[in-house]
């Protein structure tokens, strides 16, 4: 999910780019404003730290822009590519390492599970997503030859 911060920047499709390039596929795109409750459910395993009031209210101020990716490795391969939680310790050649500075506006939330992102494509996407492999997929997804 990309943070308000990313839209307001004007870099969110410079971001998804990033993650198209990488050979992912999109399954599922949505632009929205984001309630309290949503806010509250998405974070949810933030509750009580100290940071968890900011986090939603920087959530909710703005747009933000919602997507699932699919392809082998996406959990590690994404979480690799958005970079640490904290910019300042974010890698360069990362999301947070080459365009944020502080924690709270750290573009970008990406799950951290399969068991959190199955829960969080409903969320976000209770109609659920697109299921489709691109011919594309063989050539760039295969991890063995094929016989
Ligand atoms: O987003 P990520 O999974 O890397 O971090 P998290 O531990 O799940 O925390 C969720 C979000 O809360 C972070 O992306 C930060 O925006 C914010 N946060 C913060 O502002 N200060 C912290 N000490 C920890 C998290
Ligand atoms: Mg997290």
């Amino acid at each position: 999910m990309l943070k308000p911060d990313a839209i307001q920047r004007s870099i969110a499709f410079e971001l998804l780019s990033r993650f198209e390039r990488r050979g992912l596929r999109f399954t599922a795109l949505r632009l929205l404003k984001v309630d309290r409750a949503m806010a509250e459910k998405h974070y949810a395993v933030h509750k009580g730290k100290f940071f968890y009031d900011d986090l939603v209210k920087v959530i909710t101020a703005s747009p933000v822009v919602a997507a699932v990716v699919e392809g082998p490795n996406a959990i590690a391969v994404v979480r690799s590519m958005v970079g640490s939680t904290r910019p300042q310790e974010a890698t360069e050649g990362s999301i947070r390492g080459d365009y944020a500075l502080v924690g709270l506006r750290n573009l970008v939330h990406a799950s951290d599970a399969p068991e959190t992102a199955a829960t969080e494509i409903k969320l976000w996407f209770p109609d659920g997503v697109v299921e489709y492999t691109r011919d594309i997929d063989r050539w760039t997804s295969e991890d063995k030859a094929p016989s």
